[in-house]
C-alpha cells in the first residue's frame, strides 16, 4: 500500500498531555500553548475537555481557556466531552468540534468512565445527536486498542466493534488510541487491517503513546497501512490519568521529523514546534520528552556559538 504524501496532525498536548500534569497549569498558560502550536500550522489543536473536575482536575478551566482563545481561521480546536452535560458546556464555550471516547476494554471503561462499553454507546447517542443539531462536528477515540492496564491483551476485533459504533454514531473520524503505548509495529498492522475491514482507512486516525518507546515506529507502521492521520503532543507531553505507567504521546517534533525526512507534508514547522516543545517543558519543569525536539534545538546553539 503507498504511503500518504499528506499527513494531517492532530496535537494533542494541550489536553492529553496537560491532563496528566501533577503541576497546575494556569489558564493563561493553555492558551499561549494551544495559540503557539496552531500558529506553527498544526492544522488541529485538542484545546481542553469537559469532563468531571473531579476526575480530571486539570482540565477543570477547559471553558475559560476557550473563552480566552484567539482562534485562528480553518484550525480546529476539538475538546472532549464524556456526557451531555459535557456537551451543554462545550457549546456554552463555542466548540465547534468535539472527541468522545470509548474504550476497547471492558475494564478501562469501567475505571476511566464509570461505565460498561455498551452504555458508553447509550450514553453517547443524544451526545451524538445533539452534536448534530448543533451542527459539531464529531471524532470518537477508541482506548486501550493494542492492550488494556487491567485485563492485558485486547482483541483488535473488539476495536473493529467499538470503531463501528462510534462511525455508527456519526463520527466522522475515529482515532484509535494505544492509551498504554504497549503495541508494536506488526500487532498495529493487524489492529488496522482488521478495523479496515469494515472502515474506509481515510476515516482511521492513529494515537500513540510513547510508554516503550514504540510510537514512532508505530507511526511508520500506520503510514505503511495508508493511514494518514496521527495524534501527537508537543514534547510528548501526558499521559493518561487511569492507565497506571502509561508515559506521553508520541511526540510532534518526533513524528514531524520522520514525516519530513519521509518527504511528506504536515503544513506545520518542525523548528517552531521544537521551540514551543522547550518552552512548555521549561514552564512545566519537566524534562523534554522529545528526541528530535532536543536534537534539533542542540544543533541550533551549536551552530549560533561563535
Ligand atoms: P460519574 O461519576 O459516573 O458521573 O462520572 P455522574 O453523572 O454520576 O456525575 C458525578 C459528578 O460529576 C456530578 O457532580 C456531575 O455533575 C459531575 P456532583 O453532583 O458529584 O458534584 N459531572 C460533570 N462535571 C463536569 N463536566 C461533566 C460532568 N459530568 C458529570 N461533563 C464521567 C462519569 C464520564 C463524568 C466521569 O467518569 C468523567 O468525567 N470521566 C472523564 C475521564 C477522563 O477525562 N479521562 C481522560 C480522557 S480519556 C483519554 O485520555 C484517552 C484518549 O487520550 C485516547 C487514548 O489515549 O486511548 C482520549
Ligand atoms: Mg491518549
Amino acid at each position: 500500500m503507498d504511503m500518504p504524501q499528506e499527513v494531517r496532525l492532530v496535537e494533542v498536548g494541550p489536553r492529553d498531555g496537560l491532563q496528566n500534569e501533577s503541576a497546575a497549569v494556569s489558564v493563561a498558560t493553555r492558551i499561549e500553548l494551544i495559540e503557539r502550536l496552531a500558529a506553527a500550522g498544526l492544522p488541529a489543536v485538542e484545546a481542553g475537555a469537559f469532563v468531571s473536575p473531579k476526575w480530571v482536575p486539570q482540565m477543570a478551566a477547559s471553558a475559560a481557556v476557550y473563552a480566552g482563545l484567539t482562534r485562528r481561521p480553518g484550525t480546529a480546536y476539538p475538546a472532549l466531552v464524556p456526557n451531555l452535560k459535557g456537551l451543554e458546556a462545550a457549546l456554552a464555550a463555542k466548540v465547534t468540534e468535539i472527541a468522545v471516547f470509548v474504550s476497547a476494554s471492558e475494564s478501562f471503561s469501567l475505571k476511566n468512565i464509570a461505565c460498561t462499553r455498551a452504555e458508553s454507546i447509550a450514553r453517547l447517542g443524544p451526545v451524538a445527536e445533539q452534536a448534530r443539531a448543533h451542527g459539531l462536528a464529531l471524532r470518537g477515540y477508541v482506548s486501550c486498542i493494542a492492550g488494556c492496564p487491567y485485563e492485558g491483551d485486547v482483541a483488535p476485533v473488539e476495536v473493529a466493534v467499538m470503531g463501528r459504533e462510534l462511525i455508527g454514531l456519526g463520527a466522522y473520524e475515529i482515532s484509535l488510541g494505544d492509551t498504554i503505548g504497549v503495541g508494536t509495529p506488526r500487532h498495529i498492522r493487524t489492529v488496522i487491517e482488521t478495523v479496515a475491514t469494515d472502515l474506509p482507512r481515510e476515516r482511521i486516525a492513529m494515537h500513540f503513546h510513547d510508554t516503550y518507546g514504540q510510537g514512532v515506529a508505530n507511526v511508520f507502521a500506520s503510514l505503511q497501512e495508508g493511514i494518514a492521520v496521527f495524534d501527537s503532543s508537543v514534547a510528548g507531553l501526558g499521559g493518561c490519568p487511569y492507565a497506571p505507567g502509561a508515559s506521553g504521546n508520541v511526540a510532534t517534533e518526533d513524528v514531524m521529523y520522520l514525516l519530513k525526512r519521509l518527504g511528506i507534508r504536515t503544513g506545520a514547522d518542525l523548528h517552531t514546534v521544537a521551540e514551543i516543545g522547550d518552552w512548555i517543558s521549561a514552564t512545566l519543569g519537566r524534562t523534554n520528552a522529545s528526541r528530535a525536539g532536543r536534537a534539533l534545538l542542540a544543533r541550533k546553539f551549536k551552530e549560533a556559538a561563535p
